[in-house]
């Protein structure tokens, strides 16, 4: 399937969040060569009116589309789906790298370890869609946010504004720690990147900028 196909397939979907999306990073992802992604979406997940569980990509064909020179992409999980993305970007002669952090099955939802890879390239677009913590979030921006040279862009950061993704709370200082506190603590320190968007829709979409 082609890249335009692929994305064509993600928009007409229509569950999940992501999807709704799609049409806005596009337009910051056809700004940019180098795109890394947090979270491709391979944990297989039970979706109302359809017999598998299904995995969920519509970041990664939204890149596809954009047509960057180069696209990294991590997560926890595996899935053989991911081989359709593989062939159209060999057919588009875009580079796809996937990058698998940790063997974890789908039961992986009780983990609430920090995963983040060690190091990234440099890149000027990061999509933040992986475990929606505030400790995961905290590390991913500050260990990562230097190699990035334009956005960075996170999902659920309404859904999970203050709380985690997996239902337990993380109490500090008598707050809620969630997504929005994470963002907030990085922003205080980071006078470099600037809030450039929060749309509350489809779990809400947050956007950096970081300022020339
Ligand atoms: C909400 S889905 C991502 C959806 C996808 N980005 C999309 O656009 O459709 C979250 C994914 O993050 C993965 N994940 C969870 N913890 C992670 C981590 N620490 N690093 C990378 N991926 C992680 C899960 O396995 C799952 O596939």
């Amino acid at each position: 399937m082609l890249v335009d196909d692929l994305y064509k397939l993600g928009l007409n979907m229509k569950w999940g969040y992501t999807y709704h999306h799609m049409p806005r990073l596009l337009e910051y992802a056809q700004k940019c060569e180098y795109i890394t992604e947090f979270g491709t979406g391979l944990a297989p997940h039970k979706v109302d009116g359809h017999d598998k569980p299904m995995v969920s990509l519509f970041g990664l064909y939204t890149w596809l589309k954009a047509r960057p020179r180069k696209i990294t992409t991590y997560d926890i999980c595996f899935d053989p789906t991911i081989r359709f993305p593989y062939q159209a970007a060999l057919e588009a002669n875009i580079e796809l790298v996937f990058h698998q952090l940790a063997c974890i099955g789908y039961d992986h939802k009780d983990i609430e370890q920090i995963l983040i890879p060690e190091t990234i390239e440099k890149t000027d677009l990061l999509f933040i869609d992986s475990n929606h913590t505030y400790n995961q979030l905290t590390a991913e921006l500050t260990n990562h946010a230097e190699k990035v040279s334009k956005y960075i862009i996170m999902h659920d950061t309404e859904a999970f504004a203050y709380g985690t993704s997996w239902g337990s709370m993380e109490q500090h200082h008598g707050k809620d720690l969630g997504l929005a506190t994470a963002l907030d603590e990085f922003l205080l320190v980071h006078d470099e990147w600037e809030y450039t968007l929060y749309d509350k829709a489809s779990a809400g979409l947050s956007i950096l900028t970081r300022k020339m």
